[in-house]
């Protein structure tokens, strides 16, 4: 048998809602082991980019391929990290119910009985994600900081060939950010990741490789873009990424100071 080395193969995706076109003729493929940055402006598809992946959301034409198979059929090797602040938290349900639902993943809840091999494995999660001193607390009750780790926790728990993050780091402070990133790069040993996020330092010093997505896939290599690129991507200059170290441009937009 031949040894899978693309984690992620995208094939002419197009996508959307009803009349919302989010992706369009995406090409991409992800190599496996690999920790890919994806960066692109609000509304770009790039959520949408991910539910594809997860098999949440079908494509309207083209080919998705998760190590090799229909996401479908290989959902159970995925820890997605969803966008915190799309989560209502309402549901009366503690930190350490919600990062055990990652044990689920893919099983048939009815039967299954958490076993002391689950168990641990949440505890080790709780605690890699500094949130083992909150597991009784209802989820209602977290910090969005304090959530945003929660969710990155339920996510590994499900023991993930591939792990999704959707900007995984709003609401942490820098220390916690930092902790975070260090984490994914440990893990990234032994799984892919690929991870949106709007923040150029960690694509500078975490990642890498990146795809700029905006309906359409502008670049996917190097973390190392050009300043025409980014202004194709976001309109203006924003910020650019060159030889891994972010910078500013210092161009003023028309008319303001
Ligand atoms: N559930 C939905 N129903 C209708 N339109 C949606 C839905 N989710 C996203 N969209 C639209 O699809 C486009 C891409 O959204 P999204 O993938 O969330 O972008 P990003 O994550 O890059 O901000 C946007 O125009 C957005 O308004
Ligand atoms: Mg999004």
């Amino acid at each position: 048998m031949n040894e899978m080395k693309q984690a992620v193969c995208l094939q002419n995706v197009s996508a959307g809602y009803g009349s919302i076109t989010a992706l369009e003729n995406i090409n991409l493929t992800i190599k496996k082991g690999s920790f890919t940055g994806i960066i692109g402006p609000n509304g770009g598809g790039k959520t949408t980019l991910l539910k594809i992946m997860l098999g949440l959301l079908e494509p309207w034409s083209g080919q998705v391929e998760i190590f090799g198979q229909n996401p479908k059929y290989n959902r159970r090797l995925i820890g997605y990290v969803p966008q915190a602040a799309a989560i209502n938290r309402q549901f009366p349900i503690s930190v350490r119910q919600v990062v055990s639902l990652g044990r689920m993943a893919g099983k048939l809840p009815i039967f299954h009985r958490y076993s002391s091999v689950d168990r641990d494995r949440v505890k080790w999660c709780l605690n890699r994600l500094d949130v083992l001193d909150l597991a009784e607390r209802q989820i209602g009750q977290l910090s969005s900081g304090q959530w945003q780790r929660v969710l990155i926790a339920r996510a590994l728990a499900v023991e993930p060939a591939l792990l999704l993050l959707d900007e995984p780091i709003s609401g942490l402070d820098a220390s916690a950010s930092t902790r975070v990133y260090e984490l994914l790069q440990e893990l990234n040993q032994e799984m892919t990741i690929i991870m949106v996020t709007h923040d150029t330092l960690a694509i500078s010093a975490y990642v890498r490789d990146i795809a700029c997505i905006n309906h359409r896939l502008h670049y996917h290599g190097e973390p190392d873009i050009s300043p025409e690129l980014v202004i194709q991507l976001y309109g203006c200059p924003v910020e650019l990424i060159a030889h891994g170290v972010p910078h500013r441009v210092l161009e003023k937009h028309g008319g303001k100071s």
